[in-house]
């Protein structure tokens, strides 16, 4: 009997093990080596990829191999690797952040795929997003938006009121908590057909709209933020829904509908 379960339990470790062993892979990755030149995508082999790697540690892994053949890595943007900062921006098989939902590229593991799989990795995709080189680009044009109204002005010399001092309904407290949740990764431009920057605009307006502290400057925050917007070059929304989905932070669409009706309303008053 005991050694029944001994096999039994050996033939699920067995089995453990087998799902995770490493995989051999073929990468096409966006190769450019600055904002003017043309680029292409280049083929590299890859194995030894363990499925519990995460996918920006496959990409250390294949940099270190053209590092040690004193050969240039591929360039992508990083810094937390957890998920906070919104610095990491892969298009992953057609996929900003890749095939999971709800998550940043840099919180892709290898599981996702399988032993054999060709992917394809490119930089996001759009015109206010110049590629700067490899599979980074240039998203300062979401700071230019943020800079036009994203803030508000309080008194922070040290006389402010003690939070609590004003009252906040919970579900407004929770929708501008959602909306601040925004990481500004980009991933809503690259997945929309129009590259449109709505959904983070309208995430970066509904958290203070939402809010009593941000309610002085409402009408003034949405004209400027919007107009910067649009002089960055993003296209318009046509309501597909694209972003939404592939948001790793899973700001709703909700807050385009918000944003819509304070423009309006400050339109309005003028
Ligand atoms: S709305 Fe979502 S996809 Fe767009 S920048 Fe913010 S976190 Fe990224
Ligand atoms: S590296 Fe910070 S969110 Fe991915």
């Amino acid at each position: 009997m005991k050694s029944k379960m001994l096999t039994a339990h050996y033939s699920i470790l067995t089995t453990q093990y087998s799902i995770l062993e490493s995989m051999k892979l073929t990468l096409n990755i966006w190769r450019q080596k600055n904002a003017s030149a043309k680029g292409k995508i280049e083929t590299y082999k890859i194995d030894g990829v363990e499925p519990d790697m995460s996918f920006l540690e496959m990409l250390d892994v294949l940099n270190e191999g053209f590092v040690a053949k004193d050969q240039e890595p591929v360039v992508f943007d990083h810094d937390c690797r957890e998920g906070i900062c919104g610095a990491c921006s892969l298009q992953i098989n057609g996929e900003p952040h890749g095939p999971d939902r709800g998550i940043a590229t840099c919180q892709l593991h290898m599981r996702k795929f399988n032993d054999g799989d060709t992917i394809v990795i490119e930089p996001f995709r759009a015109t206010a997003f110049p590629v700067i080189k490899d599979l980074m680009v240039d998203r300062s044009a979401f700071d230019r938006i943020q800079q036009a109204g994203g803030y508000i002005s309080v008194n922070t010399s040290g006389n402010t009121q003690d939070a609590n001092n004003i009252p906040i309904s919970k579900e407004d407290s929770d929708l501008s908590f959602n909306a601040a949740t925004c990481i500004g990764c980009g991933a809503c431009v690259a997945a929309c057909k129009n590259a449109s920057a709505m959904l983070f605009t309208a995430a970066k307006v509904s958290q203070f709209a939402l809010l009593p502290q941000g309610k002085l400057e409402a009408n003034k925050r949405v004209l400027a933020m919007v107009e910067q917007m649009d002089k960055e070059g993003f296209g318009n929304c046509t309501n597909t829904g694209a972003c939404e989905i592939e948001c790793p932070k899973g700001i709703s669409l909700e807050n385009i509908a918000r944003m819509n009706r304070e423009f309006m309303s400050a339109t309005t008053k003028g």
